[in-house]
Parts: C-alpha cells; structure tokens; sequence
C-alpha cells in the first residue's frame, strides 16, 4: 500500500519512543521507505542502530552530523519526502513547531518540508492539557498539520488521562489514508451533529435522554482522519472535547442545535445527525427554580420541539443527509419511514433494546439504510468502527454523485 513512498519517521524524547519502532516496522512492511530523524533526547530512550537496523537507512541525529552528500541532511530529505510522521511528538517539539525554532534535525526538517505533516502527541496528561502546549497544536491543526491525538488511558508515570500516544494500528492507517489520498471526504465539510439536547423546565430541571455522544464523536473524528473539514455539533456530554482540528459548537436545546445546522449546512457536502434531539419540550419554562413546597405542578405541558433532520430535507441541494432512528419496536419499518418523510440518503437504524445497541455503551449494532432501501446489517462492533462503514458508504455515495 505505500510502495514507493518515502516516509520521514520523527522521534522526540518521549518514553514512548519505543513505540516509534513498531511504526517503523508496520510502514515498512507496508512497502515504505522510512527514514528516522532523532532529536538529540530522543536517543537516549532508543538507540539510532534500532531504527537503523530496523529501517535499513541511516538515521539522523545531528544537525552538524558530516552528510555524504552536497545538501544538508535535513533539506535533502524535505526535498523528497511524502510525508513527515512525528511519533512520538513531545510538548517540547511541538512547541518548537508551533513556534518556527529550528535548532536540530527535527525541528529544521520541519520547517523545509512541503509534504503534509503528521504528529502523534504523547506525554503526561496534565502535560497534554496544559493551555500552552493545545494552543501550540490548535496553531499547527489550524496550518493543516493532522495531529492524530493521544488516546484516554494510564500513562507511563503511572497517572490516567489523555495523553498516551495513539494506538499503532490507527497511526499506520492514517498514514495509508494520507499517502493513497483518495477519499472523497478530502477537503469537503463534514457536519456531525452528537449527544442529547436538554429542554429546561425550570433553571435546574430539564427533559433529556441517554446519549453519551461517543457515536457522534467517533464519526467526527473518522471524517477528520479521511481529510474532511469537520463541524461537531453537540449537546452536553461528558466526552472530553476533541481539542484540534475538528470545529466544535456546544449547544444545549434541540432550537440551539437547528440555529448552529442552519449556519453551517448551505457550506456542508455531508451531514450526519447522530444527537439524539429531544423530540417534546414544557411549553413554559420557569425562570426560577419551582419549589416543592409551594408549587402544585403536578403534570407538566408538553410541546414538540423542531423537527431538526425534516428542516434539512425540505433545505437540501447536494448535500448528503445522514440520520440516526434509536428504536425499540418495528425498527427497520420506521427506519425506512424516516429515511423517506425526511429526505434523507442514509439512515442508520439501531435497535435500543438489543445488548450492546444503543446509547451509553461503547459498542453498537447499526443496519445502514439507503435511499433505495439497501441494508447493510452490521454485527456488533465499537463506535469506532460503525463510524468508518458510516463513512465509507458515504464515500460511495459521494462517489455515485460526483464522481
Ligand atoms: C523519563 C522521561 C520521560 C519523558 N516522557 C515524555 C513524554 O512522554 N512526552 C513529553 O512531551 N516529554 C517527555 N519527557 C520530557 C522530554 O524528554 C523533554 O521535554 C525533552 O526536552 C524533550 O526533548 P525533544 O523534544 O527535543 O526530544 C520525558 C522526560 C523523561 C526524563
């Protein structure tokens, strides 16, 4: 799959360095010629005989190192490299990066390369959340590099948050989805639109339901990965927010969450609605807390909430309309009904009363719907990868579209 590309492997003093080699492994075998560049602390968690050894090429440490040829190391690899990965990155390197310093091999490549740029964040999650080093990767998201972010778990220092490095197998693919180039979601704007909305009755109480927004969070960040520009639209949810790359707009009620889709759908080539928008709102909401003492509420009046995914029918041009039905009886039958009053090109079709479909958990079990009444039954898998065969049959039907 990357036969005749030629990948630069960047590896920055992080503990997870060792994991650099696996990377270098896992492109290599994929036909890749990968060339490590170390900084300076790099190597003093990893020898450079691994990579080279690993790698078959010289390894690159030393801005000052003597070089064969004419050029400076740094610049002849800028020259003909397709891709540089930084994996592990450091806050240091990605400090330095956001920062233009080039005061070693790193950091200089870095600046001369025109391919695209890769990095892979690793480090202490007080570290990773510090304002300074996600302002420097909100600067470099912001100037197209793709930060493939760290991954919620223990860490090295034996604390747990967001901060360990990306697993392997996801970092190898994004590099295959960079370099082949080929997804149609390339360049075009993703809207994804997650979690529940809450309707207040009273400043404290509200009407809601159990979406977490792992669904819709795992679609943005699979449109992101395929190279679209990614809009996430959520309710609360207690998902820590992707922090680069993808636009994020935090809403609250289903009317908040129509305003944010009316601005951004007429710009969108997709829109997917996996929120789980509350369908009914109290007709009145209190403007101060209702007391238990002194109130006789004993029912509360209801009335419909905005029809979000028919609105976007009745608006669509081009765009492909993607919406989620949570069920718990007759589900492909209202499926197919919704997909249809609605005016939608997909719609995804779970069943809450099956385990492991549905809401909170980190699986679900989805029949993908098409306009031509096409399903595609898939078995129980984790959001994660739903998310990618949401994904690719949207491709296809980009495809189908525009060619
Ligand atoms: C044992 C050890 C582990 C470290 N792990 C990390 C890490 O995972 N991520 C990080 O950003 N810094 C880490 N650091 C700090 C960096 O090594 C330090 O900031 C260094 O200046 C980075 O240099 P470089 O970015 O030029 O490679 C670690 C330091 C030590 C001593």
């Amino acid at each position: 799959m990357l036969t005749q590309k030629e990948i630069v492997l960047g590896v920055a003093g992080s503990i997870a360095a060792y994991k650099a080699a696996e990377i270098l492994r896992g492109l290599c075998r994929l036909g890749a010629r990968v060339t490590v560049v170390m900084t300076r602390n790099a190597t003093k968690f990893v020898s450079p005989l691994t990579f080279q050894t690993l790698s078959g090429q010289k390894t690159v440490c030393g801005l000052f190192d003597p070089v064969e040829e004419f050029k400076p190391e740094h610049i002849a690899l800028a020259q003909k490299a397709d891709l540089l990965l930084v994996a592990p990155a450091t806050a240091n390197v990605i400090g330095k990066f956001a920062a233009g310093i080039a005061d070693d091999s790193l950091t200089s490549l870095f600046l001369s390369v025109r391919s695209p740029i890769m990095l892979a964040p690793a480090m202490n999650p007080a570290m990773y959340a510090n304002p300074f080093v996600q302002r420097n990767l909100r600067i470099l998201a912001d100037e197209g590099v793709v930060i493939i972010e760290p991954e919620v778990g223990e860490v090295a220092c034996g604390e747990s948050g967001k901060g360990r490095l990306a697993p392997i197998e996801d970092i190898i693919n994004q590099v295959v989805e960079i370099l082949s180039g080929k997804s149609p979601l390339r360049q075009r704007k993703v809207v994804v639109t997650a979690g529940p909305t809450r309707e207040y009755l009273d400043p404290v109480r509200y009407l809601s339901n159990g979406s977490s927004g792992k669904m819709g969070f795992a679609l943005a960040k699979a449109a992101f990965r395929r190279g679209a520009k990614v809009t996430l639209i959520s309710g609360p949810t207690s998902l820590p927010r992707p922090s680069v790359g993808i636009e994020y707009i935090p809403v609250v009620t289903a009317s908040e969450m129509m305003q944010a889709l009316d601005e951004h759908f007429s710009s969108s080539s997709v829109v997917i609605m996996a929120a789980a928008v509350c369908d009914f709102k109290p007709v009145c909401r209190a403007s101060q807390k209702i007391k238990k003492s002194s109130s006789s509420l004993t029912s509360i009046e209801l009335e419909t909430t905005p029809d979000i995914l028919k609105h976007l029918g009745r608006m669509k041009k081009d765009q492909i309309l993607v919406g989620f039905a949570a069920e718990t009886e007759n589900v492909e039958a209202n499926a197919l009904a919704k997909l249809q009053e609605k005016n939608l090109d997909l719609i995804c079709s779970n069943d809450l009363t099956q385990k492991g479909a549905g809401f909170e958990g980190d699986t679900n079990i989805v029949t993908i719907i098409d306009a031509h009444r096409k399903l595609l039954h898939l078995p129980l898998m984790s959001k994660e990868k739903v998310a990618e065969k949401i994904l690719d049959k949207i491709e296809q039907l980009l495809i189908e579209r525009f060619g």
